[in-house]
Parts: structure tokens; sequence; C-alpha cells
């Protein structure tokens, strides 16, 4: 498998067998650091971190993975550059592509990762767009891995804002995989109907099951409930609609009771706003698995830029 030079801006790029593949390399990149040995394929690569929102995990994720791998990071806030205001995004990729080998963004519009790729000449990687997640969606499906070894027929469902970067990532993910993604969410927040489509024909592909509900007893039988924020960065003046709108779709215990099965595990992004997606509780109750999952961010984000950029 050979995927140097791509970009990652979304899992739609991928074949199921080129994300099996990330996952593959990411599951030996763990096993490796675990045995406390890094490697050097990304030794002599400069890699520029574009930040327009906040971020732990993701950032850390990109800056310790190059280390690693023997490369340098370099950190760029919102305020250290002027992306888009006062310096257009398309220079901008064409000065960093000139001195970086590699270019992670996370920011507002799709559109800017889009055209950060197009004009820097260089692999750049989505840290998370409005619209799409795509490095989380590795780090979670490694997790479904190393919980239940195979992610092919599993029941997946998601509890929360259906078409916001994480519900649309992960029904693409799932889709691609063979797993069953329920969107269990409020009608208005179901996924945007042309990216439903697109994802149908994955499914027509992989065997996966897609549904889009309402109804709180789809959980039964789920292997994971998964839960993401109602109110996503830059959407902060929501709140209170989203918290009228998503609670009956709370992860809490008698949502977890409705599955009818005491292995479904319960799996978050983070950061979580307890009380809120998920109770305290079950959040605690499930907390192994949550922080193997952002633990996972690191070396899923390591496979993509040595996948991508490495020497080897
Ligand atoms: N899950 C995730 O992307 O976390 P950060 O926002 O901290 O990067
Ligand atoms: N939907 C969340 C994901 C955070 C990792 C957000 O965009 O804020």
């Amino acid at each position: 498998m050979n995927l140097k030079g791509r970009n990652f801006l979304t899992l739609k790029d991928f074949t199921p067998e080129e994300i099996g593949y990330l996952l593959d390399l990411a599951a030996q990149l763990k096993e490796d650091k675990k045995k406390g040995k890094t490697g050097d394929s990304l030794k002599g690569k400069n890699i520029a971190l574009i930040f327009e929102k906040p971020s732990t995990r993701t950032r850390c994720a990109f800056t310790i993975g190059c280390i690693d791998e023997g490369g340098h990071p370099e950190y760029l806030g919102k305020d250290d550059i002027q992306l888009g205001y006062k310096e257009s995004v398309e220079d901008t990729a064409r000065v960093l592509g000139r001195m970086f080998d590699g270019i992670e963004f996370r920011g507002f519009l799709h559109e800017n990762v889009e055209k950060l790729a197009k004009y820097s000449g260089v692999p750049v990687w989505n840290g998370l767009t409005d619209d799409y997640h795509p490095t989380q969606i590795l780090a979670d499906f490694l997790t479904l891995r190393e919980q239940f070894g195979e992610l092919k027929g599993l029941n997946f469902v998601f509890a929360g804002d259906g078409r916001n970067n994480m519900g649309n990532s992960l029904m693409i993910g799932c889709a691609k995989m063979g797993i069953n993604f329920t969107c269990l969410a409020p009608k208005s927040l179901w996924p945007k109907e042309e990216l439903i489509e697109q994802c149908r024909k994955y499914a027509q592909e992989s065997g996966a099951k897609l549904t889009f509900t309402e109804d709180t007893d789809a959980v039964k039988g789920a292997d994971c409930i998964y839960t993401d924020v109602w109110c996503s960065m830059g959407e902060e003046d929501k709140a209170a609609e989203r918290v009228a709108l998503l609670k009956p779709f709370q992860v809490n215990d008698e949502l977890m009771k409705k599955t009818e099965k005491d292995t479904t595990v319960v799996m978050h992004c983070l950061p979580a706003v307890k009380g809120n997606e998920v109770t305290e509780d079950v959040f605690e109750k499930h907390a192994e698995v949550i922080f193997d999952e952002a633990e996972n961010r690191m070396h899923t984000i390591k496979a993509v830029m040595v996948a991508t950029l490495g020497e080897k």
C-alpha cells in the first residue's frame, strides 16, 4: 500500500483497504511505542500545524507523533498568521508549501483545507473543520478494533448532533468499513441528504446498514454508543436551542438499559460537557475506553503522517 504524497481531508477519499492499512500501521506504531521504540520516518521533515480553533488532543497528537518520528512541528495559532483576512489562503498555502513538508489544518471552513491542499503542493491533513474530523475516526476505529477485534458487522449508534463534523465523519467511516450506523437525533439534525446518498453507496459496497431515527429504542443491540458535544466550536450561540432539542438523546443510564446488552461501550471524541450529551456517571463507567480513544489519536495521526510523508 502506498499513500505517499496523499492529502487526508476526508475519509471519502480513502478506500476501506486504505483505511484498514492506516489502522494496521497505527496499531504497529502503538506497539512499538509501548516498547519504548520510536522511529525516524519523518527525519528532516518540517510540519506546519495551523490552528484557527483550540485543541488539546489533535495538537498534541500531531506534535508528539511528529517528534517521535524525528520531524519538526511548528505551531501556527490563529493570532500567529493572518490566514484568510490579511493574507489569502491560497498565498499562505504557497508560502508554507515552499518551507514545510506537510501541513495540518484545524479551522472553520472545509474549503480552506481544500485550498491549502490545492495550492501548497505538500500533503495536507485535516485536523477538524466545521464539516469533517477524519483523524478522529481513525482513533475511534482503532479503539473499536481493540475492544471487539473486528469492525465489520458492529452496531454503532451516534447520539447527538448528527450533522456536525463527527456525525458526518462517523457515518462516512462506518459506511465504508461495513459498520451498521444509526444516527439517533432529531430529524432537523440528521446529516444532509447529499452526504447520506453518498454514504448509501459506500454502504452498498461494504454491507453496512444506515439508519436515521428519533426513536431511542433504536439503541437495542448496540455495540457502541458514541456522542459528542451538542454545540461544536463556533456554535456557542446555539447552546439553549440545542439543549432543548437534544436532551431526549442524552447518553444516560436509561438509554444504556435500552441496549439490552452489558457489553456496549460508550465513546466520546472529547472534550465532553457532562450533564449534557452524557451523564457524569455513564462517562465514568466508560472512561477507560474513552481515554484509550484519546490516546489513540496520537498513534493514528502518527500513522497518517508516516504513511503520507514518511521515508518508510
Ligand atoms: N477530539 C479532539 O479533536 O480533541 P481536541 O479538540 O482537543 O483536539
Ligand atoms: N464537534 C466538536 C468536535 C470536537 C473534537 C467540535 O467541532 O467542536
